[in-house]
């Protein structure tokens, strides 16, 4: 999936070579996690194997080795792969639980693990995945390495419980979303970064460096995904449209529409936000956003994500792999899936 990923975000600009050691580095990730996820418990070896095969860009762990490549050091990429498995696998997790959350029964063009085999199977499950992860990161033993998936792991968990929190406030402020995308996406991006840095022994300003840039690409990430909740193509995202108004889940687009509202259409929204709105009243919502400017802004937020994300890898030496991290951080904006 990746491999695939990769080649498209980056058009043909990109170290061909370089490309084709990511999609390989994937590649065996991908083993990885096929012999990870295998349970002697048929329930949740069913589930494991259904949100695997479903498939999923598997940028987590590509973001891994980039960030090892991009220091420039030598580093063990049997380390890489394993944490990249790992990291992986609390993405899926984090998946199968936030769509029994958000009550969505499509992820990936496939019906979700809630939705095929029910919520408790699916909430139990995501434990065991998480249960996984932990002991591919005992057996890497790196206590830097631990600290940081499992700081990323808690501030991923604990953004979604702040968003379930707000959920169903129309008047949510835009300072409080912004830290809540932080911690539930843009921590776990950050993560990834990090861990490459650590396993490629890069100094601490390195670090930095990759971290600041995975933080700032989460950010972006995460306002692209919820740009494309309201105006993707479900075909292309795999995931069904306008989620987070249908759920009571205020994001960049509404926060901006709220004052662009005359108060006929105010009252129109906030009776229907998370209450029962017809794909009708869902079409004009979206219009609304798009004709009054709101989803230029969302994206002019995730635009400055980027380039602060750009700037951050100035620390770093000038090499093919600083520049496939560049053309990837453009590539979030522009995506559609
Ligand atoms: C989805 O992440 C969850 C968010 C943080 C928005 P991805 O878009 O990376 O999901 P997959 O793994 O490619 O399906
Ligand atoms: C995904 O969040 C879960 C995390 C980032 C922890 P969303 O609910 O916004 O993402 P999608 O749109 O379902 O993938
Ligand atoms: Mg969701
Ligand atoms: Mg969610």
């Amino acid at each position: 999936m990746t491999a695939t990923a990769f080649s498209v975000m980056s058009q043909g600009k990109v170290d061909p070579d370089l490309l084709s050691q990511i999609s390989d580095e994937v590649a065996i990730v991908e083993e990885e996690l096929v012999q990870q996820v295998r349970s002697s418990v048929e329930l949740v070896d069913k589930i494991g194997k259904l949100t695997l095969s479903a498939g999923g860009k598997r940028l987590r762990p590509a973001f891994v080795t980039l960030a090892a490549k991009a220091t420039g050091y030598d580093f063990d990429a049997t380390r890489t792969r394993k944490l990249g498995a790992c990291i992986e696998m609390i993405h899926m997790a984090t998946l199968i639980h936030d769509d029994v959350i958000d009550n969505s029964g499509t992820r990936r063009g496939r019906p979700t693990a809630g939705a095929e085999f029910g919520n408790a199977a699916a909430i139990l499950s995501g434990d065991v995945l998480l249960s996984k992860a932990m002991v591919v990161l005992a057996s890497d033993g790196d206590l830097e390495i631990i600290r940081s998936i499992s700081g990323a792991a808690v501030d991923m968990a604990q953004g979604e419980v702040r968003e379930m929190d707000v959920r169903g406030d129309f008047d949510l402020d835009e300072a409080t979303h912004l830290e809540i995308l932080r911690m539930k996406t843009a921590s776990f991006i950050e993560c990834c970064c990090e861990v490459g840095a650590i396993v490629a022994k890069a100094s601490p300003e390195i670090c930095q460096a990759l971290r600041s840039f995975g933080f700032h690409v989460g950010m972006a990430f995460q306002i692209v995904d919820d740009l494309l909740d309201y105006r993707g193509d479900k075909a292309k995202t795999g995931k069904p449209l306008a989620t987070d108004f249908r759920e009571g889940q205020a994001t960049l687009p509404l926060i901006y529409l709220r004052t662009e509202l005359s108060d006929a259409e105010s009252t129109i929204a906030r009776m229907r936000f998370g209450n029962g709105v017809t794909d009708d009243e869902i079409r004009m919502i979206a219009d609304w956003m798009d004709t009054r400017g709101c989803f230029e802004l969302a994206e002019k937020a995730a635009k400055q994500h980027i380039t602060q994300a750009v700037m951050s890898l100035q620390a770093l030496p000038a090499s093919p792999a600083r520049e496939l991290l560049e053309t990837v951080a453009h590539h979030v904006v522009s995506r559609q899936s």
